[in-house]
């Protein structure tokens, strides 16, 4: 299993031990931002992240940011993309064994990094269940399709090849 992570500024730290927890078990991630403290847009880690995800190149991601929510907003926005704002293990597990989330959204002002830990350890260690859910599951993919917007090509905007340098918010900012 290989896993996309990423955080903006405020779930630095703890995605940094998510990291180290998932070098203790050697599972392979790759880690696509934010890398320093400064403020950074949340929505913009969490597309990077989910493109790797669809890309077929990684299993699942992990996304955290102050609360889990933000992130977990703009991960749903992408068609496929099941993310779970968790702050707790019971519901990460079934996130995965009912809904088949592909995505895991925590919150670093939320949950301490051993709570966060354990959420996360569930989580990965979860298997879809299938069956009923798999119904379930189609009826969300319809539900995307229902509502998505015809593609109309654009001329590539800038933060699209580099998403996190343009457009930084003000020196302060949270
Ligand atoms: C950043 O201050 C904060 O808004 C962000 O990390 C996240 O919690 C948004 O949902």
């Amino acid at each position: 299993m290989k896993i996309a992570i990423g955080s903006d500024h405020a779930g630095l730290a703890l995605k940094e031990a998510l990291k180290a927890y998932l070098d203790s078990r050697m599972i392979p991630y790759e880690d696509f931002g934010t890398h320093t403290a400064e403020s950074c847009d949340y929505p913009r880690i969490a597309e990077i992240v989910c493109k790797a995800i669809l890309s077929a190149e990684f299993d699942r991601g992990i996304l955290v940011c102050g609360t889990g929510i933000g992130m977990s907003i703009a991960a749903n926005k992408i068609p496929n993309i099941r993310a779970a704002a968790c702050s707790e293990p019971y519901s990460a597990i079934l996130s995965k064994r009912h809904n088949n989330s592909n995505v895991l959204c925590l919150g670093a002002r939320v949950v301490a990094s051993g709570l966060a830990t354990l959420i996360t350890e569930g989580w990965l260690n979860a298997a879809y269940e299938g069956e009923r859910h798999q119904r379930r599951v189609d009826m969300l993919t319809r539900i995307e399709q229902r509502y998505a917007i015809p593609f109309a090509p654009q001329a590539p905007r800038e933060e699209d090849t580099n998403p996190i340098m343009p457009a930084e918010p003000p020196a302060g900012e949270d």
